[in-house]
């Protein structure tokens, strides 16, 4: 209430679905799992950015005027401790990510940090050295336009705000180095202003009831062989109601776009971070939407624990296994469809990639066994190879024909194709075309696959004259066209709905959307949403 500053305990909210997170009665304990994402192949040699787990369930904090954050906490020796408060939450793509606006308070023996991270570009840092006792009782203070920490009752460092915790909900990030751990024992927040304000609450998961014109009741009505699929992000999912209510309305099959890669669900060896995947998974179920993982065995977003040349820990082959087994069994029965094999291929050749940790160890064997792991951990889910560049009749699409022919033959449970089409539309560029894909894939059906457009999106490259995006639209339709027209298609999914989350978006510059997908950055429909609607309609 307002003018009557009061405590609020921020303990008492859902940290249960957070990642390296344990609730018990002595508060929270955080175990480090050293979340992070791995540089792209051709800069390889650069660090890991991490990801540390952020609570999107709430306490999500509504601030307004002076506040004070107040923590609790028991570090053990050599351990460290590092707590954020987000005024704007990141993006996380696979390999880059999009900062938001935080303030970071990492804790050691000897040292204070905090750390101001304000959008793309480094964060600016200071640093205090104290020696500290294992309980530690910390502080973080906006008051009169300043920052301030304090550490055991005395003020360490203080700055000017940038206005890092406006305008918006303020969200909490826990974490600490991979293999440490700590103990927040309390955890609080009060407003330290008589006209001040301070609301917590916990997120409450949207449903949204599809309209008669929305894209899956068409969908569901006319065409019920096919689903209208996009990949989500679990920030936007569970931060930005808009985006999830444009997807449980327009949508009823869902990919995770990273949460369910490697190195985002399993950061250490036998350890997991579920929290990201599990998120979509129940958004998928209250909105009764269908859940298509991706990807189980793949060349990239592999964490360093599994690339390490010099890795000692289980043989790779165990580790593919283990793998498959436990993400496998854990979403048995609520994820339909399995990416098991995820570009196995050179980019545009029909030569198998060699550089995965999966093929070194294993050759081509890989895809066979992952396929029957897959098949043991969930006999009823649909297992499919997934890859790009494969629409039309190529030496790389001749390739794939023959691996999945002969995996047929073989007797390995391999259900379907998933063809991703990322396009481009540029003056000196012509996507591939709806017919030549129609020639190409029904080879693949007559093996008796089911076939999807698995990831399409069609980057425009900011050029958002009214005659791409009408030529971007009718390419869209033509794609749906092909999938309706066609029963061996079971889905129509985009690599994304809305260009304000695009992954095309560049990481040098985040505002660059690329606009590729249907829905614009303010979530608004363009030609391209009414031209699958039309279709879907007729
Ligand atoms: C992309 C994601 O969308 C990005 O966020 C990430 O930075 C890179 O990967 N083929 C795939 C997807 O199978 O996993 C890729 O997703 C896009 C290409």
């Amino acid at each position: 209430m307002a003018g009557e500053p009061r405590q609020h305990d921020l303990l008492k909210y859902d940290w249960a679905h957070v990642a390296g997170v344990y609730p018990s009665d002595r508060g929270l304990r955080i175990e480090g799992l050293g979340l992070g994402l791995v540089p792209p192949q051709d800069n390889a040699g650069s660090p890991v950015t991490p990801t540390p787990p952020i609570n999107l369930r709430g306490p999500v904090v509504q601030v307004q005027g002076d506040v004070l954050f107040s923590a609790a906490m028991q570090l053990p020796r050599g351990h460290r401790a590092s707590l954020t408060f987000y005024g704007e939450l990141p993006l996380n793509q696979d390999e880059w990510r999009q900062e938001g606006h935080a303030v970071t308070l990492h804790i050691a023996e000897n040292a204070i940090i905090a750390e101001l991270q304000q959008g793309i570009g480094e964060p600016t840092r200071q640093e205090r050295k104290r020696d500290l006792e294992r309980n530690v009782s910390v502080s973080l203070a906006r008051q009169r336009g300043r920052l301030s920490i304090t550490v055991d009752g005395e003020q360490v460092m203080s700055f000017d705000d940038p206005g890092i915790l406006d305008p918006g909900p303020v969200y909490l990030g826990v974490d600490t180095v991979a293999g440490e751990y700590f103990i927040i024992e309390s955890l609080s927040v009060e407003s330290l202003d008589k006209e001040g304000e301070v609301a917590v609450t916990s997120h409450e998961m949207v449903r949204a009831e599809p309209t008669a014109t929305s894209l899956r009741r068409l969908a569901e009505n006319h065409h019920p062989h096919v689903r209208i699929g996009t990949a989500v992000s679990t920030i936007p999912l569970l931060s930005d109601s808009e985006y999830a209510r444009t997807l449980a309305t327009h949508f009823n099959m869902v990919t995770p776009e990273n949460a369910m890669k490697f190195q985002a669900i399993h950061p250490r060896p036998a350890h997991y971070a579920f929290a990201d995947a599990d998120a979509i998974v129940d958004f998928a179920e209250l909105n009764e939407m269908a859940v298509h993982g991706h990807a189980l065995a793949w060349g990239e977003a592999l964490p360093r624990w599994v690339t390490d040349p010099e890795r000692e820990a289980q043989p790779t082959r165990d580790i593919l296994i283990e793998h498959i087994e436990t993400v496998v069994g854990r979403y048995r029965g609520r994820v339909a469809s399995w990416d098991v094999i995820n570009e196995p291929f050179e980019p545009f050749a029909g030569e198998l990639r060699t550089d995965s940790p999966w093929y070194r160890a294993m050759g081509d064997t890989y895809i066979a066994v992952a396929l029957e792991t897959a098949h043991r951990a969930d006999p009823d889910a649909r297992l499919y190879i997934n890859d790009f560049a494969c629409e039309e009749r190529n030496e790389k699409s001749d390739a794939l024909y023959r691996l999945a022919r002969s995996l047929l033959a073989e007797g390995v449970p391999l259900h379907g194709i998933g063809f991703q089409l990322h396009e481009d539309m540029r003056d000196d560029y012509r996507p591939v075309n709806a017919q030549a894909f129609q020639e190409n894939v029904q080879r693949f059906i007559d093996l008796g696959l089911e076939v999807r457009i698995s990831e399409m999106d069609v980057n425009l490259h900011d050029d958002d004259s009214p005659e791409r995006l009408r030529a971007q639209a009718d390419y869209y339709r033509s794609m749906l066209e092909l999938a309706l027209a066609t029963p061996a298609f079971t889905a129509f999914s985009m690599w994304g709905f809305s260009d304000r989350y695009s992954s095309l978006q560049g990481w040098w510059d985040a505002d660059d959307l690329g606009n590729g997908l249907i829905f614009d950055s303010e979530h608004a429909p363009k030609p391209a949403f009414h031209a699958l609607q039309n279709a879907l309609a007729e």
